[in-house]
């Protein structure tokens, strides 16, 4: 059972550096300005210019205003500022350094997704959560949202559900970073619904098939397309169909959503509310508690278990199970092969070993039996 220090006091804002000011950073940045039980209280970034441009928009140095610490070290900071905890908003390379450096500062972590770009480094990650005691939480933003968890309600209204699918077609010129990497759509953009249909069936992937291609008008270098057919526990299938290079009709950004069961179908276009057709009528759900909004609710979530230590929504071990999705669809399209998650997990844990610096964790992960076990044992409290 793993269990994290849950000490943030209740009486004042929890306070908090954010490592990382680019574009998602300054996001960030506005949702901790609006959240009042929550204080940044220093920013942190490799270019300093950045932090010091989004130190002064919040108006950090203005007359009569404090100024806001920032730097370039995180170590540094912490021991002037003595935060509460971090906002990891980094490039996925960074998330393994910043995070475990701040992890074993002594400080709890709430990181954008993904955990890290590899599973291999996701599993040293929670790793290290578990031996140094401090919560790691990842905002995995889309999955807050109260239409796919009045979607869930409708697929509990379904009797037994055997598939779910989702279509998602965007055009979008992004320009830059994405129009050049390899295997794009699946890479930056799948793990979203993957880890929403993880939330909808509570229930884990077993295996997926899965091609992807460029259709041949594309602007995108690497794979803009693909389709994954996965496999559930309890046999449901899972199917993903999604282009980046596909005008007319688009889809919402959540995608386009069946879920077909026993007694009938839930429909969510992504956008609006979901709705059902069960025994020939109009399904109507049970309300349900909502995981709040976006990256706000992220954070709301992040403060709330800080001082009740019951584990949030997002919690690291529960999370990297929606990025071997990815990886594994990923190793299935480069093999033409149906693969097993668990061959995925258990080749990242090897690979996790081998490249572990940290004794202390490296022995955590070594203690680890399957994968899928240590992943699924997320305690709820207290070193
Ligand atoms: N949830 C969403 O919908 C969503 C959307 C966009 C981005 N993201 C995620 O947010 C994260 C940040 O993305 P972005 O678009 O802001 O990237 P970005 O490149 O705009 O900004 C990243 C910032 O981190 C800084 N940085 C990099 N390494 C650092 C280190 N070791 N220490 C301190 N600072 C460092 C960079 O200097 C830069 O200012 C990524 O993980 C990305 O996947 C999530």
């Amino acid at each position: 059972m793993t269990g994290f220090r849950a000490e943030a006091p209740s009486d004042r804002p929890l306070r908090v550096i954010q490592v990382g000011a680019g574009g998602m950073g300054q996001a960030w940045l506005g949702t901790v300005a609006a959240d009042p039980d929550v204080e940044l209280v220093g920013i942190v970034d490799l270019n300093l210019d950045a932090a010091k441009a989004s130190a002064q928009a919040l108006g950090s140095g203005a007359p009569g205003a404090q100024e806001l610490a920032v730097g370039t070290d995180l170590a540094a900071l912490v021991e002037q500022t003595r935060p509460d905890a971090i906002l990891d908003i980094t490039v996925p390379v960074a998330h393994h350094p910043v995070t475990t450096q701040a992890l074993f500062l002594g400080l709890p972590v709430l990181g954008e997704k993904p955990v890290a770009p590899t599973i291999a480094q996701s599993l040293s990650l929670a790793a290290a959560a578990e031996v140094s005691g401090e919560l790691f939480m990842v905002s995995q933003s889309r999955r807050r949202n109260d239409q796919l968890v009045d979607l869930r309600q409708h697929a509990a209204l379904l009797g037994d559900v055997g598939i779910v699918t989702t279509e998602f077609y965007k055009a979008p010129h992004f320009g830059g970073f994405r129009e050049e990497m390899d295997d794009v759509l699946l890479l930056d953009m799948a793990i979203h619904p993957f880890d929403s249909v993880r939330y909808l069936l509570g229930t884990e992937p077993v295996s997926v098939y899965c091609e992807s291609y460029n259709p041949s008008w594309s602007w995108y270098s690497g794979d803009a397309a693909a389709t994954a057919l996965f496999e559930f526990e309890g046999g449901v299938r899972y199917e993903y169909d999604g282009s980046w290079c596909s005008p007319g009709f688009e889809t919402s950004w959540n995608g386009s959503w069946r879920v077909s069961g026993e007694h009938g179908s839930a429909l969510w276009n992504g956008d609006d509310s979901p709705t059902s057709e069960v025994d020939g009528g109009l399904g109507v759900p049970a309300p349900a508690a909502s995981l709040g909004d976006g990256i706000a609710g992220s954070l709301t979530a992040f403060t709330r278990a800080l001082r009740t230590g019951e584990a949030p929504d997002g919690e690291v071990h529960g999370n990297i199970m929606s990025l071997a999705m990815v990886e594994a669809a990923i190793a299935s399209k480069n093999q033409r092969r149906r693969i097993l998650i668990d061959e995925v997990l258990e080749g990242a844990l090897t690979e996790a070993i081998a490249a572990e610096t940290r004794d202390d964790v490296r022995e955590r992960l070594t203690s680890w039996g399957s994968v899928r076990s240590a992943l699924a044992a997320v305690g709820s409290r207290v070193a």
